[in-house]
């Protein structure tokens, strides 16, 4: 995604983020949260294990940052068995992914982040390979070309994409469990912080935790950089230790609200306020106003305005409620009302 790279709670991973490695869960045990999701897993697993088969193909979907590369890992962690990572974007060809796929041992999973970007001609190779562990390759060219049949180790696919309508549906029906990660509530944030605070070695205070933890925007990526941001600000302007006030004024000097909401967050309330009278206003010429991607928009800021009740997503548009007007401090216009010129 396109997005500036500064925006810190922005949910996408950067370079800056390979610390948070050591901080991911290792076992589902120690996966905070999702506990509909984990409740599942666990079944799928010990079912897995009973019958000494490799998984099911699993489907991760929900915006970035909420655990679906974490719970891949677990996933492989609990299963004993190897991971090999790839992504939608990366596997270009169809030989591309023919050759990952001879590589695989049985019960290996094989992650495909962003999977909703995969070609058409690569997903063409998955299905096969996915329903009866077949690859298909062609051989020679013009008439004399045949195709022949290899078996392919059994094997686990495990998919994640931020963008569940974009995966064709005949790769969705192809997995046997699909599982949405959701934000997470204020005590799993409120413990994430304070685990990855103690692996930290970082003194904070309960409400110091909880202050992070509310700002975060129910996402645990964006938890684990606030708490590095609010450490920092700890060390260099008190002695340390996070308390609610050090945590108040370093997520304040970051722009990022008491809600988590960021400058991108406010730049796109106030155009459908502002310049469109509380709305109905398309994406598109929202993302031109304010020169973000669509993309961006759609992934990482609307999800989060959705779920704090600030947005409305209408046949014409998308359309501020009276809660987005109100956090904001204006003076509230319904835009399902306004009269329109056709
Ligand atoms: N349930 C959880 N408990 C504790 N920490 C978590 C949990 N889920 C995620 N994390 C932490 O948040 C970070 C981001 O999670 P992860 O990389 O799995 O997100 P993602 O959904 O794969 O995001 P993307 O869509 O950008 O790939 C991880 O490094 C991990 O440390
Ligand atoms: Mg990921």
């Amino acid at each position: 995604m396109s997005e500036s790279p500064s925006r810190l709670i922005n949910p996408d991973a950067r370079p800056d983020d390979r610390l948070d490695q050591a901080l991911r869960p290792k076992h589902l045990s120690d996966v905070i949260g999702q506990d509909q999701v984990k409740e599942n897993l666990s079944i799928l697993i010990a079912a897995a294990r009973k019958r000494q088969e490799p998984l099911d193909h699993v489907l991760f979907y929900g915006p970035p940052g909420l655990g679906k590369t974490t719970f891949s890992h677990v996933l492989a962690n609990e299963m004993g068995v190897a991971i090999k990572v790839t992504a939608g974007p990366a596997v270009e060809r169809a030989g591309d992914l023919a050759a990952i796929l001879t590589n695989l041992h049985a019960g290996d999973i094989l992650f495909i982040d962003e999977i909703h970007r995969l070609g058409r001609a690569v997903e063409e190779v998955l299905y096969p390979a996915m329903e009866d562990y077949a690859l298909d390759i062609v051989i020679g060219k013009g008439p004399s070309a045949r195709s022949i049949r290899l078996k392919l180790p059994r094997f686990t696919v495990i998919g994640a994409t931020t963008r569940l309508a974009l995966v064709s549906s005949p790769l969705r029906g192809r997995f046997g469990a699909v599982y949405r990660l959701d934000y997470y509530d204020l005590p799993a944030m409120s413990t994430i912080v304070s685990r990855a605070a103690g692996l930290l070695k970082v003194k904070t205070d309960p409400t110091g935790i909880a202050e992070v933890a509310r700002r975060a925007r129910g996402t645990p990526r964006v938890a684990l950089r606030l708490l590095r941001r609010v450490r920092d600000y700890a060390q260099v302007r008190s002695d340390g230790t996070i308390t609610s006030d050090v945590a108040h004024e370093a997520l304040n000097l970051l722009n990022v609200d008491p809600l988590g909401l960021d400058e991108v967050d406010r730049r796109v309330l106030l155009t459908i306020i502002e310049k469109y009278n509380g709305g109905p206003v398309g994406l598109n010429t929202i993302a031109a106003s304010i020169g973000e991607e669509p993309d961006t928009i759609m992934d990482v800021v609307e999800p989060y305005l959705l779920q704090l009740g600030f947005l409305d997503r209408t046949s014409q548009g998308r359309v501020a409620t009276r809660r987005a007007f109100e956090h904001l401090d204006l003076p509230f216009v319904d835009g399902t009302q306004q009269p329109r010129l056709i």
